[in-house]
């Protein structure tokens, strides 16, 4: 509190957001603005909006143009960077989105940004046969020598799989138990996830803006299923009567190819698969969300999985 217990005012500044209309991006830009900070985003779908029209001020998310992200970033205080591909496709590659990744924090150096606030991903390893995994290993380093080398801050936020509604995962298994009578379970489905509320995850990303030091911190949940259970969890939410069948993993993938065709999307790839069998997505530290699964599960039961979320829509049209 201020003098005479006002409350004190927002240190003044821009904060800029990667892709503030996506999904973690929206919750984090929600969060700043309801703090009374200003906000712009750089992305490459500015008729996305939404509810933040005319709230956010917009530029380009382009990498081949880093004079124009410096340009852009001039004020910013500090960047919360959410940018990532899910998997390659044409010229999107893993490579790519590393070397993208390095022309921003580059460009926010340059701007005389103070702090990066980034988003990546449990358990990333440069050693990783998994390229997300392994490229999300790298974006980090690139991160971690830019502050070595005088450039900003950062703090490094590490989710597991997110939910909330517009997520695609979690959304998309609803949307396939509410559609068909047998789910797939693929391998013997006890690998386990531990799913954190996309907004704990903003939450914590704007309380770590005001920090100075250079953090690097797991978000997760506070619940942990083996995937067959979060499975059947969902199926009793949305009251599917789909068969949870025990499938070898290539199977799983041809069947999740077919409705991809239906739906025009790719569904899941061989790499997540082997990422989520390989228990990447939960977190040895304690949980930083408080949102349970289970009860949003259950208070969202209703609208879950109602629409399917495509990936190719979000990002390749
Ligand atoms: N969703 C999850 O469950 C989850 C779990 C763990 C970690 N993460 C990480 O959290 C971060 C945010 O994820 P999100 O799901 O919230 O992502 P998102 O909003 O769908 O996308 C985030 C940003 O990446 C850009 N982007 C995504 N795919 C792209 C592509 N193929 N080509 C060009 N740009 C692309 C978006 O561009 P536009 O602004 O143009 O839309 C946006 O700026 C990512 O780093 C992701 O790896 C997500």
């Amino acid at each position: 509190m201020g003098e005479g217990g006002a409350p004190l005012a927002p240190p003044p500044g821009v904060f800029a957001v990667t892709g503030a209309f996506g999904y973690t991006g929206r919750h984090i830009t929600r969060r700043l603005l309801a703090g009374g900070r200003s906000v712009l985003t750089l992305t490459g779908h500015p008729e996305r909006a939404g509810d933040l029209a005319g709230r956010v001020e917009v530029h380009p998310l382009d990498f081949n143009d880093p004079r124009r992200l410096t340009a852009a970033l001039q004020e910013v205080e500090v960047l919360f960077n959410t940018y990532w591909i899910r998997f390659e496709r044409g010229p999107v590659t893993f490579d790519r989105a590393v070397a993208s990744s390095r022309v921003l924090f580059l460009a926010a150096a340059e701007a005389g940004v103070r702090r990066i606030v980034h988003i990546s991903i449990t358990n990333p390893s440069e050693e990783s046969p998994l390229p997300y995994f392994r490229g999300k290993a790298l974006v980090e380093r690139a991160l971690r020598d830019l502050t070595a080398a005088g450039g900003p801050t950062h703090a490094i936020i590490r989710p597991t799989v997110m939910f909330g509604g517009e997520d695609i995962l979690l959304n998309n298994i609803a949307w396939l138990l509410r559609r068909f009578p047998l789910f797939p379970v693929l391998g013997r489905g006890d690998y386990p996830v531990q799913p954190v509320h996309v907004d704990d995850v903003a939450a914590l990303a704007v309380a770590l803006a005001d920090d100075t030091r250079n953090v690097v911190t797991d978000a997760v949940g506070p619940e942990t299923f083996p995937f067959r259970d979060l499975v059947a969890l969902i199926r009793r939410a949305v009251g599917s009567r789909a068969v949870l069948l025990q499938v070898p993993p290539d199977l799983g993938l041809t069947l999740g190819a077919v409705v991809g065709r239906m739906v025009r999307d790719v569904i899941l790839t061989r790499d997540e698969v082997r990422g989520l069998m390989a228990g990447l997505l939960v977190s040895a530290s304690p949980p930083t969300g408080t949102t349970r699964f289970s009860t949003w599960l259950r208070d969202n039961a209703v609208t879950v999985g109602r629409t399917y979320r495509s990936e190719l829509a979000r990002h390749y049209v």
